[in-house]
């Protein structure tokens, strides 16, 4: 059973593996396929802790850690975030898993955070990930091409956002 709770500072060795993990950071990052530590992550955790503009929570598959999902930008004023999605565990990719995930944030965004919009950023290659916003009802604002270098190669980047229509 999927359970969703909150990020906790033993989850940070699965943050640097699942961070790692060639089948995710292909797909992430200001800079793609750049590689995480435990020293970073630790980091990245103290910061997180201090931070009222970010939410993250994460993925279980009952007690086991599979990814993590959150909220970051965070702005009370112009009631709006960025969503950020790991599954990290690769048995549990294409499962349905980050649906549900993703259903629980939005309603959390907008309920719970009274959110108006809620914005992620995606390689326009990623076609799961696409599929699975789209599907959830979130639209391309915007498309920036060539904006991500990765391997030899550039790749376009697709903005896009949900709306609470409540
Ligand atoms: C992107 C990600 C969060 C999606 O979660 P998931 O649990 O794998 O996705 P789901 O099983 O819920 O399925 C998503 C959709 O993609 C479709 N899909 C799944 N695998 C697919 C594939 N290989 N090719 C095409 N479509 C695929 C599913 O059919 C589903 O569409 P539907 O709801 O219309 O049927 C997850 O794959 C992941 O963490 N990937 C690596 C990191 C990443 O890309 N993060 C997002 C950065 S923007």
């Amino acid at each position: 059973m999927i359970k969703i709770r909150k990020h906790l500072p033993k989850d940070i060795p699965c943050r640097v593996k699942w961070l790692n993990n060639p089948d995710v950071n292909k797909f992430i990052g200001d800079e793609i396929g750049k590689k995480t530590n435990l020293k970073k992550e630790k980091e990245w955790f103290a910061d997180y802790q201090k931070d009222k503009s970010k939410k993250f929570f994460t993925i279980c598959d009952n007690s086991k850690p599979i990814g993590f999902i959150g909220l970051s930008s965070i702005s009370k004023i112009n009631k709006n975030a960025d969503l950020f999605i790991v599954i990290g565990e690769d048995d549990y990719r294409c499962k349905g898993i980050g649906k549900i995930a993703m259903e629980w944030i939005i309603d959390y965004g907008f309920k719970k955070l009274k959110l108006h919009k809620i914005n992620l950023g995606v390689i326009k290659d990623n076609i799961p990930a696409v599929k699975l916003y789209q599907s959830l009802g979130f639209v391309i604002e915007g498309e920036m091409k060539d904006e991500v270098f990765y391997k030899e190669k550039f790749y376009d980047f697709l903005s896009m956002a949900i709306f609470n229509k409540k």
